[in-house]
């Protein structure tokens, strides 16, 4: 993975058609949390997730904070911090969102909304309490996002301090016994599995432009979930689970039927491809896996399963698509959906409440940068293009 280069080599030569194309490729910095292998897949810290993916939530949060799996006592000791921090959620900040209208905006909206709301009130300015401060709450701002939203506030239950991040949210929802078994384990594997992707995606990028202003954890966490919410990015899980629903058959005829159909009236094919991987996502492989033991069975998930085999030779037939393989998206909605979350609109909360560790972290590693002065603000340069010199006579 790594080369030895002087600070003179050229990583990489910028020509006319780089412009334009979303940074696709162009090297701005240094990650210590994650990379993405084009065939591997993600790595946090070296490790690939699939080596993860069945730990503690909070002990792959302190990898991607500290760069290093925790001791027994170290485990211990940052669950009781983030226990800790969870206390006493500012409820009157957060009244902003009993404010709104249930039903109202994306779920992605309130989320947003609910993170500055917690800024106002509690923000310290260091960045490290900020963070761990806003990791620690997340399980509660999601579950009164869920409920308020939901229009079902006698539903929401006190946070239960002692309870790991997935199972509090789990028990503040209200859910228990074997079903809330079943849904801390999918959602314990989908929030690791979305914890961090590399430096450059764009919600991780936008919210260490923003922070690159020293702006605080909350805007610059809270502008990264305005940049996942957009359905090219995390809204793609709601937007994927939408079209399986529109599929609405594993038969793989009519679904390669359905696809040929789409791909003529050149709309979009959900769950397949990306940017940075050149083969099938080991994200999406893993929620096969798990998929396969838990809700085999499941109508939507045997349609994601068929989509994963009949879609990749016929995007492969189009020259211009480098990656027609699946990625993550391709099955996380139908496993949430199997534990009975079944509004997609959601799904997307979900991948930002994990986003938020990984962002963090990287925000944090930014911040140390040269000996502690932090990575200056961004400012890349566009080229003007269309802007004669004129004047007003
Ligand atoms: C992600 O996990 O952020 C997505 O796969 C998008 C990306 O990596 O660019």
């Amino acid at each position: 993975m790594w080369c030895e280069m002087t600070d003179e080599d050229a990583l990489f030569t910028i020509t006319d058609k780089n412009l334009d194309s979303g940074l696709r490729g162009v090297p701005v910095g240094t990650c210590q949390t994650s990379f993405v292998d084009p065939y591997e897949g993600v790595h946090y810290v070296g490790y690939p997730v699939e080596d993860l993916v069945n730990m503690e939530e909070e002990d792959v949060i302190f990898l991607l904070f500290y760069k290093r799996l925790p001791t027994e006592e170290e485990s211990e000791e940052f669950r009781a911090e983030l226990t800790q921090r969870g206390k006493n959620i500012p409820t009157g900040a957060l009244r902003i969102l009993e404010s709104l209208t249930p039903g109202s905006g994306h779920p992605m909206e309130w989320l947003s909304i609910g993170i500055m709301a917690l800024g106002t009130a509690e923000k310290t300015g260091d960045t490290r309490a900020d963070a761990m401060n806003l990791i620690a709450r997340m399980p509660e701002l999601m579950a009164r996002i869920f409920r308020l939203r939901g229009g079902e506030k006698e539903k929401l239950k006190a946070r239960r301090p002692g309870l790991g991040l997935v199972e509090n949210f789990v028990h503040m929802m209200g859910f228990e016994g074997d079903h809330a078994r079943d849904i801390e384990r999918v959602l314990r594997f989908f929030f690791i599995l979305h914890m961090d992707h590399g430096g450059g995606n764009l919600s991780t990028f936008s919210g260490k432009a923003v922070a690159s202003g020293w702006a605080s954890i909350y805007s610059s966490i809270s502008s990264a979930m305005n940049a996942l919410s957009g359905p090219l990015h995390g809204q793609a899980n709601q937007a994927c689970l939408e079209f399986v629903k529109r599929i609405g058959t594993s038969d793989h005829n009519e679904i390669e039927d359905f696809v040929r159909t789409e791909l003529a009236q050149r709309r979009k094919i959900y769950g397949f491809g990306h940017g940075v991987l050149r083969a099938e996502d080991p994200r999406a492989r893993l929620l096969f896996e798990l998929g396969d033991e838990i809700c085999p069975e499941h109508e939507y998930f045997k349609i994601a399963r068929a989509l994963r085999e009949v879609i990749p030779p016929i995007l492969s037939e189009i020259p211009k698509i480098s990656n027609p393989y699946p990625n993550v998206d391709i099955a996380s909605g139908s496993l949430l959906h199997s534990v009975g979350f079944r509004k997609p609109e959601y799904y997307t909360t979900f991948f930002g409440w994990a986003r938020v560790a990984g962002i963090s972290a990287q925000i944090l590693d930014e911040r140390n940068a040269r000996d502690g002065r932090g990575t200056p603000i961004y400012r890349p340069k566009y080229i003007p293009v269309n802007q004669p010199l004129r004047r007003i006579e």
